[in-house]
């Protein structure tokens, strides 16, 4: 539809939400250059050529017809000739959680697995690789009987604990990452127990903490008064590779680890430390109650320790001895990933969303510039360089906030930052001074290698809406009124932003953007072809838009977009998180973002009942996705399941790592 027709039909559809608002609407330029595209760029683009498959709400994992799947690894299958897997009929009783639980666990893959991501072992040949997992928390509720999970009465959580002294440590060996080698034969992948860089990394792993707050006075604790080192990792969510071929795990929801957060509220406190976590604040409870058994997790008894997580780590997949780098340079805050690409000038950027609601977009940028050539110049890459926060404006463009400790700046110590470890720790503060736009909950911001085009999956926040002035949120005061890049009131389904930076080089300093896709059923609301009808100031929470794809028959509904992968030949592919305890359950869509095909999003895979499915992760040659299935049955109990996947027969019900193919071998 173009020309005068569209006008008076967009004109009519703004003037019945404006009656329906009670609000005038109009069509001013700047409101429409909001959401005036910014050019695609052509890739490659295979089409979408299967059928979709239609949501599903049954207890298995499904693919499209001509796709096939296969197991790679299990929670509790064995990393470690010699160590057998572990065998989930024991889990009728809690028996097996003895004195040498934890160190099974440590030769065995994790649980919940949520990132994943392929680093090739043999040049040109996709068949021997290495599979670096996060192992994001525990349901404990799902492994123990009469377990109730975080949800659990304090009271009966401490008597659990009591009666179960080796919870803690197995729970903390659960965690973290797994360095898993794996190979294909003719038909599928599998793990190789004997791979000699088989690795499990926990929240028991020691580790360096570099960069600007290395050494920090906000990081020294009892147990490490230098401010270097940490013990672990955990609440590692999504994930990226660097150019040099390194693992970047997350730390995202490390706040739920910690109990005594009381201690930084209560009058004639700790002012720095209250300063501290005042964004990223701590509860008097955790929730997974490791307090109870290790003392470090209470900051009553080590008020710092909290601050030395939630940062990007950097783990060399490539040498089992290496020891994994908390990279500070790349700020504190909910991590969900890092996602890199080379830009222009050699130097690398790294985009990273901070998955809460109201929390911002950001970019690192290399001071140096990554040289292929030699491997040692890259390795501290990660410590040099300029941390931004994303301010989206009304017109279409952007602007990237440098969060850098300047004294003639607006990050100098009369506003708390006397260095640039201040601005790390406290970033998310310092990204509120500058301005920064309040997402809806960013997740993966992912860049094609391809187009350089740069896509943010914003998964969902049903509380804006206060179109009244400001409101209280997490510490600060903020307007969490819609806005541009985040148009909807109540987004339930959420949404992806498209990003083109300017002069296509990743190191800019602005950008602008679009609104790529509003998900949800596109059969169920008003469903948007004209990007320019964005820009009505009433959405609902059911109005979809699916980059100007025309034929809403041709869609697979879609809801709560997270982790984001672009394969090899330019598209782009989401998975959900959605609560599928009132929707179907969650899957794996493709998405092509150029060509006729723009916007043209289908289904091609569904996960088991009460998982969310992570990774959007690719071999080389395009033939192979992985996928993580994680926590089947959430929901339920282990008393009262909702899901026996992937074992059947009954079996408890575990998170797994799949790998999706075609049946003809052709890319994915
Ligand atoms: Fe752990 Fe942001 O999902
Ligand atoms: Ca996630
Ligand atoms: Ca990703
Ligand atoms: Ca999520």
């Amino acid at each position: 539809m173009k020309g005068p027709v569209f006008e008076t039909i967009l004109a009519a559809r703004l003037s019945r939400r404006s009656v329906l608002a009670g609000t005038a609407a109009t069509l001013t330029t700047t409101g429409l250059a909001a959401y005036a595209r910014i050019p695609t760029k052509e890739n490659s683009g295979l089409p979408n050529t299967f059928k979709s498959i239609a949501p599903q709400k049954g207890d298995d994992f499904v693919v499209a017809e001509g796709y096939r799947a296969n197991i790679v690894a299990r929670w509790g299958d064995s990393l470690v000739a010699g160590t057998r897997d572990f065998d989930t009929k024991l889990m009728t009783t809690s028996k097996w959680l003895g004195p040498e639980a934890a160190a099974d666990q440590e030769r065995r893959f994790g649980t919940n697995a949520d990132a994943v991501q392929f680093f090739g072992l043999s040049k040109g040949r996709a068949g021997r690789g290495l599979l670096c997992v996060n192992h994001e928390y525990v349901n404990a509720e799902l492994m123990w009987p009469r377990h109730r999970g975080a949800g659990m009465r304090l009271v009966d959580r401490k008597a659990w604990m009591a009666e179960h002294p080796h919870a803690v440590a197995f729970l903390q060996a659960a965690h973290g990452v797994s360095v898993l080698q794996i190979q294909r034969d003719t038909h599928r992948w599998a793990r190789d127990t004997g791979g000699p860089l088989n690795r499990r990394i926990t929240a028991q792993t020691p580790m360096e903490i570099s960069g600007p707050a290395r050494g920090h006075a906000l990081m020294r604790t009892k147990g490490d008064p230098a401010g270097v080192r940490v013990l672990g990792t955990f609440a590692n969510c999504s994930a990226g590779k660097t150019p040099w071929g390194t693992y970047l795990t997350s730390e995202e929801n490390v706040d739920d680890y910690f109990a005594g957060g009381k201690n930084f509220s209560a009058p004639g406190g700790n002012a720095a430390l209250a300063d501290a976590y005042r964004r990223f604040s701590l509860r008097e409870n955790s929730f997974y109650g490791w307090e109870h058994q290790d003392p470090r997790f209470d900051v009553a008894h080590e008020p710092k320790e909290a601050l030395r997580f939630g940062w990007m780590v950097e783990v060399d997949p490539h040498d089992r001895k290496s020891v994994p780098r908390k990279r500070t340079a790349l700020g504190r805050f909910q991590h969900e990933g890092a996602n890199s690409i080379v830009g222009k000038t050699g130097h690398v950027a790294a985009y990273m969303g901070d998955d809460d609601k109201f929390e911002y977009v950001y970019k690192f940028v290399t001071r140096d510039r990554f040289d292929p050539k030699n491997p040692a110049a890259n390795r501290d890459l990660l410590d040099h360089g300029t941390l931004y926060a994303a301010r989206f404006d009304a017109d279409g463009s952007g602007v990237w906030l440098p969060l850098v400790y300047d004294e003639n700046g607006p990050l100098n110590s009369r506003a708390g930052y006397a260095n640039q470890g201040d601005v790390v720790i406290k970033a998310r503060a310092a990204a509120d001074l500058l301005g920064a736009t309040p997402m809806d909950r960013p997740e993966d911001v992912e860049p094609s290698p391809i187009t350089g085009r740069i896509y943010v999956a914003c998964t969902k926040t049903e509380n804006r809406g206060h179109t009244e002035g400001k409101t209280e949120w997490e510490g600060r005061t903020i307007d969490v009124a819609a806005n541009a890049a985040n148009p909807r009131a109540d987004n339930s389904s959420g949404h992806i932003i498209e990003i083109a930076e300017a002069g296509d080089d990743a190191t800019a300093a602005t950008f602008s953007w679009n609104v790529f896709l509003l998900a949800g059923d596109p059969r169920a609301g008003t469903f948007i072809v004209d990007a320019r009808e964005l820009a009505a100031a009433n959405l609902e929470g059911t109005d979809t838009y699916f980059a100007g794809y025309a034929n809403r028959a041709e869609l697979s509904p879609l809801h709560c977009p997270d982790n984001l992968g672009i394969d090899p030949q330019g598209r782009l592919w989401i998975v959900t998180d959605t609560d599928t305890r009132d929707r179907p359950n969650n899957g794996c869509y493709v998405v092509p973002t150029s060509g006729p095909q723009r916007g043209l999003l289908k289904q091609l895979a569904s996960g088991p009942n009460g998982c969310e499915l992570s990774g959007c992760e690719f071999t080389p040659d395009g033939r192979t996705l992985f996928l993580s299935v994680q926590h089947p049955g959430e929901g339920g109990t282990l008393d009262d399941p909702r899901s026996h996947w992937p074992d059947g027969n009954g079996l408890p019900a575990r998170a797994a790592i799949v790998a999706v193919e075609r049946e003809d071998g052709a890319p994915v």
